[in-house]
C-alpha cells in the first residue's frame, strides 16, 4: 500500500468565516494571492469582497449561504473552511446576565458547530477537507486585565469541539484544528483602561508586540492546506510565546 497522501497538492476552494475584517480578511486575502478560490461569509454582503451574508447563529442563514457557496462552484464542495467569525465581549463574571453569556455563546460556540457543519456535509460528499476554528489563549487562561468570562468559555467550548468533529470526521478525510491566537492587532482588540494597560499586555507577551492579522492567516492556511495533511485534532497558538510564559 503506498503511504503518499491522496490529498491534493494544489489548493482549491476555501469558505472564510468573518471574512469582512480582521483575521478573516487577512485568511481570504492571503489565500486569493496564493491561488485559492474563495468565497467569504459575514453578517454583511459584500459583492466585492466576494462576501455571502450570513448570521453564523442562525441555522436558516448558515443553510442559506452555504446553498449559494453550492451555486458559486457548481456544486463543488470546499475543500478548506477557515472559520473567523466571532465576537469579544468585555464583561466580568459577576455582571454577566444569561442574556449576555447566550449571545457570546451563540456566536462563538454554536456558529462554529453550525458552520463547521455545513462545510462538513459537503466536504464528505467531495471526498474529504480541512475545517479550522478559531479558538484563543483566552480557553486556557484567566484574564485578569480584561476578563470576558462568556468569551473564555465560548473558545473552551470551540476546542472541545475541535477535538470531537476531528474524531468523527476524521474517517470521511475530514480533518479538524484550531487556531488560538494571542493578541491580534485586529479590530477586535482593544486594549482599554489606564494608559499604563498597553505596556502591561506587552510584558506579559514574550514577542513584546501584538501579533498581526497576517501572521494568524499564514498558520489557517498551512492548516488548511496538504502541507498539514497528517495534522488533525490538534489547537495551534500564535501568540507570541504568550501561553508558554
Ligand atoms: N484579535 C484577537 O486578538 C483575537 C485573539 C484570539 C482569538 N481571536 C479570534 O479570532 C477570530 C477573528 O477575530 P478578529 O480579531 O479577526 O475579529 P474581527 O472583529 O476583526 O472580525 C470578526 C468578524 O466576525 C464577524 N461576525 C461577528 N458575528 C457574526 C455573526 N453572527 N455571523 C457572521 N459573522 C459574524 C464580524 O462581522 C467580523 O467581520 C474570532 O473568533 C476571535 O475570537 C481573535
Amino acid at each position: 500500500m503506498s503511504l503518499m497522501s491522496t490529498v491534493p497538492s494544489v489548493p482549491r476552494r476555501l469558505v472564510v468565516s468573518g471574512a469582512g475584517s480582521g483575521i478573516g480578511r487577512a485568511t481570504a486575502e492571503l489565500a486569493r494571492e496564493r491561488g485559492w478560490s474563495v468565497l467569504g461569509l459575514d453578517l454583511a454582503e459584500d459583492r466585492r469582497a466576494g462576501i455571502i451574508a450570513c448570521d453564523i447563529t442562525d441555522e436558516g442563514s448558515v443553510r442559506d449561504a452555504f446553498a449559494r457557496v453550492d451555486e458559486v462552484w457548481e456544486g463543488a464542495a470546499p475543500d478548506a473552511l477557515t472559520h473567523c467569525a466571532g465576537v469579544y465581549r468585555f464583561r466580568p463574571a459577576l455582571e454577566t446576565t444569561a442574556e449576555a453569556w447566550d449571545a457570546v455563546l451563540a456566536i462563538n460556540a454554536r456558529g462554529s458547530l453550525l458552520v463547521a457543519s455545513a462545510a462538513a456535509r459537503r466536504m464528505r460528499e467531495g471526498g474529504g477537507g480541512s475545517v479550522t476554528l478559531l479558538s484563543s489563549i483566552g480557553a486556557a487562561r484567566g484574564d485578569a486585565g480584561e476578563p470576558s468570562a462568556a468569551y473564555s468559555a465560548s473558545k473552551g467550548a470551540v476546542e472541545s469541539l475541535t477535538r470531537q468533529l476531528a474524531v468523527e470526521w476524521g474517517p470521511y478525510g475530514i480533518r479538524c484544528n484550531a487556531v488560538a491566537p494571542g493578541v491580534i492587532d485586529t479590530p477586535m482588540t482593544t486594549v482599554s483602561g489606564d494608559p499604563g494597560a498597553f505596556e502591561q499586555v506587552l510584558r506579559r507577551i514574550p514577542a513584546r508586540r501584538l501579533g498581526t492579522a497576517e501572521e494568524v492567516a499564514r498558520v489557517c492556511l498551512f492548516l488548511a492546506s496538504a502541507e498539514s495533511a497528517y495534522v488533525s485534532g490538534t489547537i495551534i497558538a500564535v501568540d507570541g510565546g504568550q501561553s508558554a510564559s
